[in-house]
């Protein structure tokens, strides 16, 4: 089968495209024959090395100290279950289904086995292969992040960077919960994230949210431009900060403002649960949460997709389409 193979860290231009064996699934797992995948800042950052700063290390130690151990990047898939192993319950040959590897990935290929207890789930009807394909890594982030925050409906929340993946997925997530949501974008982006259904909106090239007087229940910064030192003025008391994007040195510091402050830092890596990915797929089923697509390309195209999403302005999602491409 063809594969998008990496076998050193770099730029877009080290992703190959590759002849590799096909897999089978084994006896819990799904043999996924894939329709589309994604390029997310996850895998744009994992290519690279391109990590928050201070986690350089760290990040060579799990990804592998001087080149990739694992060397197939892509997080998300949305395909066609085309064998099923004999322990496999809760799919069939034929079912369409969408959902997420682990983060180290995997998904840029034309067939991925998974086991049946990771998170997938069938793909909503009225979604495209593309959609679907998109729905989990912003999703599941927002979702993790408002759970460890205990986002509350009613509560005022802001989104710094709510144009990107996991900005678009936390403002129509954080609109389903009940929370009153403002997202900040650029100006081109304004409209977007008003379609999205955020109660208001500001643009960081004209306005800094830090000193219009406004405070908030809890506010999440997936640009890395607001870390807690700056906006701990606008958080009311007891607020909390969704540290989605921050240094290592924010993380660790984390901690600190738990213990000594009557404010508290959410950081860390999401965790991905299965509940969560069936979740995403029935609002999006129900209407009530629809990925953005900014711009989609065939694999054979991933170098140039990698190129985009690198520029680090992307609107939402940048899909993959595999194989015979997206068929709904
Ligand atoms: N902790 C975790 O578990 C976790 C999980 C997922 C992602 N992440 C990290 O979170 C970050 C965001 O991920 P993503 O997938 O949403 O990225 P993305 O899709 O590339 O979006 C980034 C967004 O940031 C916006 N932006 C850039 N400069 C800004 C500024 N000064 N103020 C406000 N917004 C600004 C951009 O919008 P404009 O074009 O309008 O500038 C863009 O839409 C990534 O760095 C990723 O590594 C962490």
């Amino acid at each position: 089968m063809k594969a998008i193979v990496y076998e050193k860290y770099g730029p877009p231009e080290v992703l190959k495209l590759k002849e590799i064996p096909t897999p089978t699934a084994k006896d819990n797992e799904l043999l996924i024959e894939v329709r589309a995948t994604t390029v997310t800042s996850g895998d744009a950052r994992m290519r690279a090395l391109n990590v928050p700063r201070g986690f350089g290390l760290l990040s060579r130690l799990a990804l592998g100290i001087f080149a990739p151990r694992r060397q197939i990047l892509g997080m998300e898939l949305s395909g066609v279950v085309v064998a099923v192993g004999k322990n496999v319950t809760r799919f069939q040959v034929g079912n369409p289904v969408f959902g997420m590897s682990d983060a180290y990935g995997g998904c840029y290929v034309e067939y991925r086995a998974l086991p049946e207890t990771e998170a997938i789930a069938k793909k909503p009807e009225n979604l495209t292969f593309e959609e679907a394909a998109s729905l989990c890594f912003g999703g599941t982030t927002a979702l993790d992040f408002f759970r460890r925050g205990k986002l509350r409906s009613g509560e005022r929340l802001l989104v710094n960077g709510a144009s990107g993946a996991v900005g678009t997925a936390a403002v129509q997530l954080a609109k389903h919960l009940g929370a009153h949501v403002t997202g900040v974008c650029s100006t081109a982006n304004l409209d977007l994230v008003r379609s999205l259904g955020a109660d208001a909106v500001i643009d960081y090239t004209k306005e800094d949210f830090t000193r219009n007087g406004e405070v908030y229940d809890a506010i999440m910064d997936t640009a890395g431009t607001a870390p807690f030192s700056r906006c701990q003025v606008s958080l009311k008391p007891g607020g909390r900060f969704l540290l989605v994007l921050g240094g290592l040195s924010d993380t660790l510091g984390s901690s600190w403002v738990n213990m000594t402050t009557d404010k508290k830092v959410v950081a860390g890596v999401a965790k991905v649960r299965p509940e969560d990915v069936r979740l995403l797929g029935e609002l999006a089923e129900a209407g009530k949460y629809k990925p953005v697509i900014d711009r989609t390309y065939p694999l054979e195209q991933i170098v140039e997709a990698h190129a985009y999403v690198d520029e680090g302005h992307k609107k939402g999602n940048v899909v993959i389409t595999v194989g015979h491409g997206a068929l709904v």
